[in-house]
């Protein structure tokens, strides 16, 4: 492996005939305050995406009261360097404060207010980078986790319970009218669990036999040593590709860690000392023939994108470096996982070599 940055070929050059290669930005990076993860994104991606700034919470807080400085200094950094900015995400069940659904004391909101809120925020949001932001997330995981594949099965929390389907059919309108040239995504996860996938193929068909104009699905891949397989992958391309949209891999990770559904949202620190080191292995560092399983599987996914890379679009990574990574503190809280290009002192790991090679020996 190579450690000197002059001499390591960049990710986006290696790729630049396939698709984008993206990054996550946290808040911290946004803001200036970690210039060696800027260095990176800047030498090795050539699209971004703010892993919160744009999220509800974040830049509409309160009725009527938009935070969009981090948000400025994000498209700002996002063109100084010529980048295929994205916007995550304009509606969703979470990370939206609970005044979206309630009038002002506190009763939820009629089906005709929750609309007209709806469509205000992203005229004003999507309104104010027009022409800035090139790609909306416009909805982020409207079906339920265990989609039945059935029904249109949408989430019964928030927005699709005041709403209903139509909440997908206007989001993509305003999105579209708020900025005409703007690329628009659906976005949502474990599309290899085949239930789900199906669920989102009938509502995505369901827009399009509306006319509701959508230009592609986000597919967050946050994955693992052990999962998707590999025939997996390749039906859910060949599933969704059907569909006559571009795909995105949106928020790329691979987690290390053993699988801990079992203890959601709970500390590491609350279980048993047995447990605790059962989930939590490689507390200090991570072992080099782990490293090497993971370059393996980056390595496997890089190839099927490239096999179909004419339906691919963008393959983004859900942060930069280890360190800042949210699936140390998910499910479990306060783990130490691994599942990033670069380590914790910005060097690139195995798995970024694994898939440079990946890209550098494509057919
Ligand atoms: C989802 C969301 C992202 C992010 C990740 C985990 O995938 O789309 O914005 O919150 O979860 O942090």
């Amino acid at each position: 492996m190579k450690n000197n940055e002059d001499t390591q070929p960049a990710l986006k050059d290696v790729f630049k005939d396939d698709f984008y290669i993206g990054a996550a930005l946290s808040l911290n990076q946004i803001s200036g305050n970690e210039p060696d993860a800027v260095a990176l994104v800047e030498k090795h991606f050539n699209s971004v995406t703010p892993e919160n700034i744009l999220k509800w919470e974040e830049v509409h807080p309160a009725p009527n009261k938009y935070n969009f400085e981090p948000a400025d200094r994000y498209a700002a950094l996002g063109e100084k360097s010529k980048m295929h900015i994205v916007g995550h995400t304009l509606v969703w069940f979470f990370q939206t404060p609970d005044w979206v659904f309630q009038d002002e004391s506190g009763k939820p909101l009629s089906r005709e207010a929750l609309l007209k809120r709806m469509k205000e925020h992203i005229f004003t949001v999507e309104g104010r980078y027009k022409g800035r932001i090139h790609g909306w997330d416009v909805v982020n995981e409207a079906i339920e986790d265990r989609g039945a594949g059935e029904t249109e099965n949408l989430r019964t929390r928030s927005w699709y319970k005041a709403i209903g389907p139509d909440v997908l059919t206007m989001a993509f309108k305003w999105a579209h009218e708020a900025d005409p040239k703007a690329i628009l995504y659906y976005n949502d996860y474990n599309f290899y669990r085949g239930r789900q996938c199906k669920t989102v193929i009938r509502l995505i068909q369901n827009l399009q036999s509306k006319g509701v104009r959508l230009d592609g699905i986000g597919i967050q891949a946050h994955w693992g040593l052990d999962y998707p397989s590999h025939d997996q992958i390749e039906k859910i391309i060949g599933d969704l590709s059907k569909l006559g949209v571009k795909l995105m891999i949106t928020e790329m990770d691979v987690t290390v860690l053993p699988f801990a559904e079992d203890h959601l949202d709970k500390k590491l620190t609350s279980l048993d000392p047995g447990l605790q080191k059962k989930l939590n292995p490689y507390a200090n560092a991570l072992p080099e023939s782990v490293q090497k399983e993971q370059a393996q599987r980056y390595a496997e996914f890089f190839s099927i994108f490239l096999k179909h890379r004419d339906k691919f679009k963008r393959v983004t990574f859900w942060g930069i470096h280890d360190r800042q990574s949210w699936r140390s503190d998910w499910p479990v809280i306060g783990r130490t996982d691994y599942p990033l290009l670069f380590n914790s002192q910005y060097e690139p790991k195995p798995a970024f070599d694994a898939i440079i090679n990946t890209g550098l020996n494509k057919k």
